[in-house]
């Protein structure tokens, strides 16, 4: 298989006041194209550093970072923000839906940003996939928290990206919620072939991965 992402001796220092906070000490990483990889790792292992930088919404301190052929760790702001309304969907644990939108609009202006023309036949399918056709009229303080969550999917998925990350997505769940939630990330990978990258806890991820990668003090590291 292709690698769709890759990430080449990835470092991340955030500067706090006087004391300079090494979050990534040198991290690369392939993901195939088709490919689940999971993300395991104790509490501020620099898991969500990663996943940011993946997403082009952090800039490394150095490294490179491709999505397929096209290298977009070190463009500019305006740079990233492009590279990742065309190309990749984020979901985070706190679902991060506009209040005073419905779903609807949820998904339809994540579209619009993405400058993705509508395709009702597509926006239906997702819909229906994730159980939410019937909930597109509410806002999100009527949904409950796997509501949003599926809701946070499709908006993360409506313009077809080609790499979907996950922050811990079930982290705000009950189990019931965070079984569904998975396996609706596991039927799009298998179905759909969406190439997913996940941080997670290790029964989830042991459960759904291809492959799971575990994060020690800014590295990753084997199991
Ligand atoms: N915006 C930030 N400013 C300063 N330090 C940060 C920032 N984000 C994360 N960190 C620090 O970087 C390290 C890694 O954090 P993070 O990537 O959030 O880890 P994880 O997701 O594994 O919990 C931690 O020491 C954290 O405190
Ligand atoms: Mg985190």
């Amino acid at each position: 298989m292709s690698v769709l992402a890759r990430a080449e001796n990835v470092t991340k220092v955030y500067p706090v006041g006087q004391v300079k906070v090494p979050a990534l000490r040198g991290v690369s990483l392939e993901i195939a194209d088709g490919e689940f990889v999971a993300l395991v790792g104790a509490s501020g292992s620099g898991k969500s550093t990663l996943l940011h930088i993946l997403a082009a919404l952090t800039q490394p301190t150095s490294g490179r970072v491709f999505l397929g052929e096209a290298e977009y760790g070190m463009l500019s702001d305006g740079g990233r923000t492009a590279m990742r309304r065309r190309s990749i969907g984020i979901i985070f644990q706190r679902f991060n839906l506009l209040p005073t939108l419905d779903a609807r609009g949820n998904i339809e202006i994540a579209r619009e940003i993405s400058g993705v023309p509508a395709e009702p036949e597509y926006f239906n399918r997702l819909a229906g996939l994730l159980g939410i056709g019937e909930r597109l009229g509410h806002r999100p303080s009527q949904l409950s928290g796997g509501e949003q969550q599926r809701v946070a999917i499709a908006r993360a998925l409506i313009h077809r990206p080609k790499l979907l990350l996950a922050d811990e997505p079930t982290g705000n769940l009950d189990s019931k919620n965070s079984q569904a939630v998975l396996d609706l990330l596991q039927r799009l990978n298998r179905d759909f072939g969406q190439t997913t990258f996940m941080i997670t806890h290790n029964v989830e991820a042991a459960a759904i991965a291809h492959r799971v990668l575990h994060m020690r003090d800014g590295l990753l590291v084997d199991a």
